[in-house]
């Protein structure tokens, strides 16, 4: 089964083409990160209009790069939603275009959980997998799931704030350290001590199945504004600080996600498999800290694969396709549309 991947939610178009939901074989992104720098963060407008610019090319890229021809494609699946809307909707019409045009299958899926096969991506197909612990971790959301199967997500438990590769970025910018913050407090934490500085610790019932990040953030800019005011010109941070209280930061944005996973664990002793994906799992520390706390073999995407990418939009919607979920599949193209905002479903757990 070889499925066609558009993915248009935020500021990168993508387009890639995967065999039975593991082998790319193709995966094309055109960033718009150039376009929104000016404006200091993503601007919708903008963002849709560059995915218009972009899609079509994309599309033809895709092709060449896998050597095959538009009607040897089984199915076309596309990112549904969350997301910015006029953005969603230039994906979401280019599939719709493409599937009536070529008279193939259209699956839509949900951006977030797709993310979660970005993590599978390669990797030989076994039934070991589940029941999994999945979580997502990137700029707009800290999703933890409990999957009995490959499109089976029950939401456990999401942030009631910020998202945790948001607060990489709220705090990088505190910091002056540019967007996006992620990668920037990696590289510094690398030769910081996590210990010299003081955080805190949230969340931190056990069994309460929430992420938390804004007060961690709070408590970053009150000390940084602290140590700028001790500062010999009122202002300088000295290096080895920044490095210091980045190291502190990350070990507590990664440890929190690592205690609510242990914790989960505990509540589902019979999970086998860990999938980590989103942005976020890009950061090295995270790996290392999951390999040393966590008792159940745990799966990252390759780096390509962690932040936004058409690879595992294609990935997911090979198993929606293959089950038959795939609401709007054939004939029922005009009865579904693009969706914007993310369910919050609270979590529902075993206490
Ligand atoms: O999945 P993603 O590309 O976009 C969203 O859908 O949000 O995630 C982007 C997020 C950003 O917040 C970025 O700072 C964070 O992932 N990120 C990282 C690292 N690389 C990217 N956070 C921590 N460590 C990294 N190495
Ligand atoms: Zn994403």
């Amino acid at each position: 089964m070889l499925i066609l991947g558009i993915e248009s939610s935020c500021d990168e178009t993508a387009v890639a083409l995967v065999e039975d939901g593991r082998v790319v074989r193709a995966s094309v992104i055109a960033s718009q990160f150039d376009a929104h720098l000016p404006f200091g963060g993503v601007v919708p407008e903008v963002a849709a209009r560059e995915h218009l610019r972009n899609i079509d090319p994309l599309f033809r890229q895709a092709l060449a790069e896998a050597q095959i021809q538009a009607h040897e494609i089984d199915a076309i699946a596309v990112t549904q939603g969350p997301g910015l809307i006029g953005a969603l909707l230039v994906g979401v019409a280019y599939a719709k275009g493409l599937a009536l045009g070529l008279g193939k299958p259209l699956v839509p899926v949900d951006h977030v959980q797709a993310h979660v096969h970005g993590a599978l991506l390669g990797v030989t197909p076994t039934a070991a997998f589940y029941p999994a612990l999945a979580l997502v971790v990137s700029g707009g959301h800290t999703n933890l799931y409990r999957m009995r199967g490959p499109t089976h997500f029950h939401l456990l438990a999401c942030s009631v704030d910020d998202a945790c590769g948001e607060s990489f970025d709220k705090v990088a910018k505190i910091l002056g350290l540019g967007y996006p913050g992620g990668p920037a407090i990696e590289r510094l934490a690398a030769s910081g001590d996590p210990n010299l500085i003081a955080m805190p610790h949230m969340v931190q019932q056990k069994n309460r199945m929430e992420f938390s990040y804004s007060g961690l953030k709070t408590h970053m800019s009150n000390q940084v504004r602290q140590a700028k005011a001790a500062a010999v010109d009122g202002n300088t941070l000295e290096p080895a600080y920044v490095s210091d209280i980045c190291a502190a930061f990350q070990e507590e944005a990664l440890g929190q996600i690592v205690r609510k996973l242990a914790a989960a664990l505990q509540l589902y002793p019979e999970t086998r498999q860990v999938l980590v994906a989103g942005g976020v799992a890009a950061n090295q520390r995270f790996r290392r800290l999951m390999a040393e706390q966590i008792d159940r073999p745990a799966l990252f995407p390759a780096q390509s694969y962690c932040s936004d990418n058409a690879a595992m939009i294609a990935a997911y919607g090979f198993h929606v396709w293959r089950e038959g979920q795939g609401q709007g599949q054939g004939q029922d193209l005009h009865q579904w549309d693009a969706y914007s905002r993310y369910q919050f479903a609270r979590a529902k757990h075993a206490t």
